[in-house]
């Protein structure tokens, strides 16, 4: 796995099996195509699911249902402290095993008859059980799922032995930004909803920042460099054998553009007060906030994949885990989306934005500041979504058109198209 890192310049001419052509998009309303994803993609590749500190003591779990692989699973962590996955199957009937999203338990009793499961998901009671015919308890566990963590992030894959292992695939493209600070981040504030379109149609509005100027004109296209002509061109992008990243530069004069804003260590970040001096609640809410954070992510204390052009006007990098894990690094926050299939025009969007801890009234008033005007801009994304979906639909069109900074859309089409003809495993 080859990542090119040349800055500057064309960046799609570097990835010259990408071409410059128009890309179909049959991918996007096939139902044919999306169960060849389902079966090439989403059932045999990592999936990120949840963060370790969702689970931090023995007997915490959540459940996630992941459509695209046909199933539902229960994550939770053991005695031993390791965690684990497993199919919500119970052995006997099949019934589901854990009906709650999250919670803790000593042990899973299936709700049917009674059938008793540990944290590894061994099958440790059975009523009734001489009445079986030679049952063996050691036989019937829950069915498990491959499960790896990487910087804190709980990844699962169906396939019982992945081609990669969850470090092999994570590295090449992602060693530069081990060490970012996750495990100093707290949940902010978190999303979910359900878009009629399809995955990839919901992911490709958030792997491009052509679409800023227009679609975020209004709230947060002050993060545009003016002199970069209207819009928003990347620092930079990598595209790797499957996963993807873009760095984005602008107008650090704004409360959403500029990367020290808040975290710099209670120094107060001038140049973001002086641009949102236009705005004068997001003005309010940084001056309340600042010095109110748990921890200060210097910009040199970062590791160095991320802002790995050490641009000087970088805002943001955003990183694309394939297939649908959408994660965007600044100093002060993170986000982490996923972008869940359900179906070949429909996808779960579960949204979450880490911050770091805030340790005051002013720094609670911030968050909320930031959770409502984030909200926003997340509404503005989806705005086009469900309408594209329908306009892809009609047929009046079979191929779209992309431009050199919309690099990450096209190359999102070239590894899934890759790996569903791929004829055997990856
Ligand atoms: S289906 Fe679970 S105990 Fe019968
Ligand atoms: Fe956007």
């Amino acid at each position: 796995m080859d990542v090119k890192r040349t800055v500057g310049g064309g960046l799609t001419s570097r990835y010259p099996e990408l071409g410059t052509g128009p890309v179909p998009v049959e991918p996007y309303i096939s139902p044919v195509y999306y169960a060849r994803e389902k079966a090439q993609i989403f059932k045999k590749m990592w999936l990120q699911v949840g963060r370790v500190e969702e689970i931090p003591n023995a007997g915490d779990y959540f459940v996630k249902d992941l459509a695209a692989c046909d199933t539902s699973i229960i994550v939770v962590r053991n005695k031993q402290g390791e965690i684990r996955a497993m199919h919500n199957v119970c052995s006997h009937r099949m019934n589901q095993i854990a009906y709650d999203r999250c919670g803790h338990t000593r042990k899973f009793f299936c709700k049917f008859h009674g059938w008793a499961y540990d944290l590894d998901g061994k099958l440790t009671g059975v009523p009734d059980e001489d009445c079986f015919f030679d049952l063996d308890k050691a036989d019937h566990g829950l069915t498990r799922v491959a499960c790896d963590v990487w910087q804190g992030f709980i990844f699962v894959n169906m396939d019982p032995q992945p081609a990669l292992s969850l470090e092999d695939f994570m590295k090449p493209m992602f060693g530069g930004i081990e060490g970012y600070p996750f495990d100093k981040m707290t949940v902010g504030f978190e999303w979910s909803t359900t878009v009629d379109c399809n995955w990839k149609i919901a992911l490709d509005a958030f792997q491009e920042a052509y679409h800023v100027a227009y679609v975020h004109g209004h709230s947060i296209a002050d993060a545009i460099d003016k002199a970069d002509g209207g819009s928003m061109p990347p620092l930079d992008a990598l595209c790797g054998e499957f996963h993807r990243c873009l760095s984005l530069g602008g107008n650090q004069k704004s409360v959403y553009g500029n990367p020290k804003a808040l975290t710099s260590g209670g120094e107060v970040a001038k140049e973001a007060l002086e641009g949102a001096s236009s705005r004068p609640i997001a003005a309010a809410a940084l001056r309340a906030g600042m010095g109110n954070t748990k921890h200060a992510f210097p910009l040199d204390a970062l590791p160095a994949g991320v802002n790995w052009t050490q641009g000087a006007n970088w805002l943001f990098d955003i990183n694309v885990v394939f297939p649908d894990f959408y994660l965007s690094l600044r100093p002060n926050y993170c986000q982490a989306y996923n972008f869940r299939p359900i179906a070949h025009n429909k996808t779960l969007l579960e949204a979450r934005v880490y911050y770091p801890e805030m340790t005051g009234a002013g720094g609670r008033f911030f968050l909320e500041y930031m959770k409502v005007a984030l909200r926003d801009v997340l509404l503005e994304d989806l705005s086009t979504l469900e309408r594209t979906q329908r306009a892809v639909e009609t047929g009046a069109k079979t191929h779209m058109i992309l431009q050199d900074n919309e690099v990450l859309v096209r190359h999102n089409f070239h590894v899934v198209d890759r790996l569903v003809n791929a004829s055997s495993t990856i």
